[in-house]
């Protein structure tokens, strides 16, 4: 079965799976989530995704979370998932309690995973790479914490699907370049590689912090620094990068090519290094 989920300590279907409506994951948003894939039934950067998860269950103060309990669930479901590519979704919310926004310091997690087949990226999107929209960044503030509060998200996505592009590309009012809707952002400028740092504005990217580890090993000049909005215009190349999204080229954006409105040197480059990344690590764990 390459489908399942897992409630509370609990494996079945997923249509079987269900939580309380009282959950304050569903009355408030008030929990956190990874999504990892496992590549061969093995979860990709899973101690980067646990370090995370820990991160942002302090930030919510949500107590009571084994993080050595989720390693075994999510590498659990990795083992009955596709035997290829799977993708893992593992939420927590603060637990199960009458609506109030006051909430109960001593509530038991509620823990929800599932595992599903993660396919192929798109056709096209690694060749002819993809169209993103710029949209208002309308967050709040700790976009660090990966929290299930996805609306500016999930309203800009959606401005992208009904413009016909694949992605995003969040603007804060004072008009610097963030991040996308489900991804990092980088844009390449006179041979460097530019993104915002690690702030309480953009989600810290497992993805994005291994491109900018394997850049940086390969002498590759990368500049944490939030760029100005006009740069995307200006830049020679923009890619984003995430767990589903891995390293895609932003080739049009607001319907306006960038570069040559082809996936750039530097995209593909990197995107090499990512794919040998993969592949080491896939068989890495082959040998173990
Ligand atoms: N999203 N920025 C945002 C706002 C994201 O939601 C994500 C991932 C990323 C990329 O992070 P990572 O490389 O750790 O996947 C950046 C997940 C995949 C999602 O919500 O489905």
């Amino acid at each position: 079965m390459s489908e399942l989920a897992y409630v509370n300590g609990r494996f079945l279907p997923i249509d079987e799976a269900t939580v309380s409506i009282d959950d304050r994951g569903y009355q408030f948003g008030d929990g956190v989530y990874e999504v990892v894939y496992a590549f061969d039934r093995r979860p990709f950067l899973l101690d980067e995704h646990l370090a995370r998860l820990a991160q942002s269950l302090d930030g919510l103060r949500i107590r009571g979370v084994a993080i050595d309990d989720m390693r075994r669930v999510i590498e659990d479901l990795a083992r009955r998932g596709d035997p290829r590519r799977s993708k893992i979704y593992l939420s927590i919310t603060r637990g199960v309690a009458p609506r109030n926004h006051i909430f109960p310091v001593d509530l038991i997690p509620t823990v929800v995973a599932t595992v599903r087949p993660a396919g192929e990226p798109p056709a096209g999107a690694l060749s002819e790479g993809i169209s993103a929209i710029t949209a208002r960044d309308i967050r709040w503030g700790r976009c660090d914490l990966k929290t299930l509060n996805l609306l500016g998200n999930v309203i800009a996505r959606q401005a992208a699907e009904e413009a016909g592009a694949q992605e995003a590309i969040l603007v804060s009012d004072d008009g610097l370049v963030r991040e996308g809707s489900s991804a990092n952002v980088f844009l390449v400028m006179s041979g460097a590689v530019k993104t915002h740092p690690c702030d309480a504005h953009i989600l810290p990217g497992i993805t994005r912090n291994l491109v900018v580890r394997l850049a940086r090993e390969n002498g590759i000049e990368v500049r944490e620094e939030a760029p100005p909005r006009e740069d995307l215009f200006a830049a020679d190349e923009i890619f984003v990068t995430g767990t589903v999204a891995e390293l895609a080229a932003v080739t049009r954006l607001d319907g306006r090519r960038i570069g040559d409105g082809k996936p750039g040197p530097m995209t593909l480059r990197l995107r090499r290094l990512y794919d040998e990344y993969v592949q080491q690590f896939v068989a890495r764990a082959a040998n173990r």
